[in-house]
């Protein structure tokens, strides 16, 4: 069995195993867009990226599709992956900041700016809509079209696919069909809204139930979900500037 050493851990795994596969068994959290636990790798967010090779060498490639092998040695959270991480998800906020999955990530993950204009679009080809359609509700009724910049996933509310079922299963997995939190800031690119409250969610609420999960700010990890509306006694704090401003890869 391939031997690989991750975050400083050795450890065997099978063959085949993927680094994303690999970190989540040893419960170091990577963060994912295009990828799903049922579908196959995609490879298309770069959201994943490691830092990973075989010393002295070693690049930033995606954890979702790069295969353990024997002597690899993989760095989940070194600065430069951070930065790298962070940078992109600026760039996915500006591209889609209506997503709450994007925006979620985004404010746990540190960005504390958005340097471009927002975009509103509606895709960002991480073609996990595509995959689920084909590989789990095996109907195919959706692809992608065209190239470069035209490129696009036909949808299925475009002329009705003969092999469409409407099972809603392509809605239900794509990280952008759907609305960003209404946090403290809802008309601004980046919400960081779930950060920046005091009192925090779970000292102002008795019965607190957030819906900003994974929430960067209460350090409760789980099934919390805000019971009741936000009131004027709630602080909204603006977001330090970055420390590092300027700074990208
Ligand atoms: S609604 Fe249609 S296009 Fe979407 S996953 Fe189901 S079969 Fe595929
Ligand atoms: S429509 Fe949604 S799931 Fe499909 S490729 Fe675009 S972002 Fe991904
Ligand atoms: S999750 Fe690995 S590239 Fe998208």
């Amino acid at each position: 069995m391939p031997s690989i050493r991750i975050n400083g851990i050795q450890i065997e795994f099978d063959p085949g195993v993927t680094v994303l596969e690999a970190a989540q068994f040893l419960g170091i959290p990577i963060p994912t867009l295009c990828h799903d636990d049922g579908l196959k790798p995609y490879g298309a967010c770069r959201l994943c990226m490691v830092e990973a090779g075989f010393p002295p060498r070693h690049r930033l490639q995606s954890a979702c599709t790069l295969k353990v092998e024997e002597g690899l040695v993989v760095q989940t959270h070194s600065a430069r992956v951070e930065r790298a991480r962070r940078l992109l998800l600026e760039l996915y906020v500006a591209t889609c900041p209506q997503s709450k999955t994007i925006q979620d990530l985004a404010s746990r993950y540190g960005v504390r700016q958005v340097r471009l204009d927002p975009a509103f679009k509606d895709c960002i080809q991480c073609g996990k809509c595509v995959r689920m359609c084909a590989e789990q509700m095996m109907a195919g009724a959706i692809g992608f079209a065209h190239r470069g910049a035209r490129r696009e996933v036909t949808s299925p509310f475009r002329p009705q696919s003969e092999v469409c079922r409407q099972c809603g299963a392509c809605l239900y997995i794509c990280p952008v069909c759907e609305l960003r939190c209404q946090g403290a800031r809802p008309e601004t690119t980046l919400c960081s809204g779930c950060i920046n409250f005091s009192p925090s969610c779970l000292q102002y609420h008795d019965q607190a139930m957030c819906f900003l999960e994974p929430c960067a700010a209460c350090e409760l990890a789980g099934p919390l979900r805000l019971a009741g509306p936000l009131s004027k006694d709630r602080v909204w704090h603006k977001p330090e500037p970055p420390k590092q401003h300027g700074e990208l890869l």
